[in-house]
C-alpha cells in the first residue's frame, strides 16, 4: 500500500471520547483511556503500512491538569504502562518516538521514561511518532515569541528578520512538516489547543465514533476522504 497515491505526510489525531465510550458502557473514566491504547497501536500499524512519515497523536493537553486529580494520575500510569509495553514495537517496527508539549511537567518516572526512548529510537526511519503531552498550542507560541524577543534583546536578530520561517523554527515541531490531515474522533468540531500554528492548511476530517473504537478502517477512510478534497492553499 505504500505506492497509494496523495498518502498524507502527516497525519495529525485529537484522540477524544474515551470518557463517554467508558460512561455507555458503565464503566470508569480510566477504563476508556485504557482501551484507546489498542486504537493507538492500530493507527500506528496502519501509519506505517500507508507510507505516512509522522503521526502526531494529542495524548494530554495542557489544560487536562485541570480535571480531578485521579484521573490525571490514572492517565501517567497508563502512559508508563504503554510506553513499557510499546519499547520493543518501536524497535521492531522502526518507529522514531518524539514528543512536543511541556514534558517537565510529567512525572519524573515517565519523563524518565520517554527520555530513554527517544534516545533509543532517534535512528528509527519507518516513522515518527510525536506524542503530545501537557501540550497546548497557545504555550508553545508564547514560548516561540518570548525566544524571539530575547534573541532580539540580545542583538542576535533583527525584529524585520523574523518571518514565519524563524518563528516556526522555534516551535516544538521545528523540522516537522506541517500535518497535512488532522483527525477528530467523538464529533466535536474544536480544535482544542492543539497545533494552532501548524494545522493552518490541513485537511480536517472529523469522525463521530469515541477514540477507543477507532479502528485501522477509519483511519483508512480518514484518508480516503483527504485523498478527496482539493487542496488549494488559498491560490487557484
Ligand atoms: C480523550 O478522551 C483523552 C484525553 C483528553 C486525555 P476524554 O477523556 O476527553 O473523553 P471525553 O471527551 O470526556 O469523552
Ligand atoms: C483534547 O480533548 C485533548 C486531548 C485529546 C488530549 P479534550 O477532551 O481535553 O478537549 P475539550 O475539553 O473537549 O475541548
Ligand atoms: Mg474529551
Amino acid at each position: 500500500m505504500a505506492d497509494f497515491p496523495d498518502i498524507p505526510r502527516h497525519i495529525a489525531v485529537i484522540m477524544d471520547g474515551n470518557g463517554r465510550w467508558a460512561k455507555e458502557r458503565g464503566l470508569p473514566r480510566r477504563e476508556g483511556h485504557r482501551a484507546g491504547a489498542e486504537s493507538v497501536r492500530e493507527v500506528t500499524d496502519a501509519c506505517i503500512d500507508l507510507g505516512v512519515d509522522y503521526l502526531t497523536l494529542y495524548a494530554f493537553s495542557s489544560e487536562n491538569w485541570n480535571r480531578p486529580q485521579a484521573e490525571v494520575r490514572a492517565l501517567m500510569e497508563l502512559l508508563d504502562r504503554f510506553l513499557l509495553e510499546k519499547a520493543t514495537d518501536l524497535k521492531k517496527q522502526n518507529i522514531r518516538l518524539k514528543t512536543i508539549g511541556q514534558i517537565e511537567r510529567l512525572p519524573a518516572k515517565t519523563r524518565n521514561l520517554l527520555e530513554r526512548l527517544i534516545e533509543q529510537t532517534k535512528d528509527h526511519t519507518a516513522l515518527t511518532l510525536v506524542l503530545a503531552l501537557s501540550y497546548g498550542a497557545r504555550e508553545e507560541i508564547v514560548a516561540a515569541a518570548r525566544w524571539l524577543a530575547a534573541d532580539a534583546a540580545a542583538g542576535t536578530i533583527k525584529p524585520e528578520q523574523i518571518d514565519c520561517t524563524s518563528f516556526a523554527q522555534r516551535l516544538q515541531t521545528a523540522g516537522i512538516p506541517d500535518p497535512d490531515l488532522l483527525v477528530r474522533t467523538s464529533g466535536e468540531m474544536r480544535v482544542s489547543n492543539f497545533l494552532l500554528w501548524q494545522i493552518s492548511y490541513s485537511e480536517i476530517v472529523i469522525v463521530r465514533k469515541y477514540w477507543p473504537d477507532f479502528r485501522r478502517q477509519d483511519l483508512l477512510d480518514a484518508v480516503a476522504e483527504y485523498q478527496r478534497r482539493h487542496r488549494r492553499f488559498g491560490a487557484l
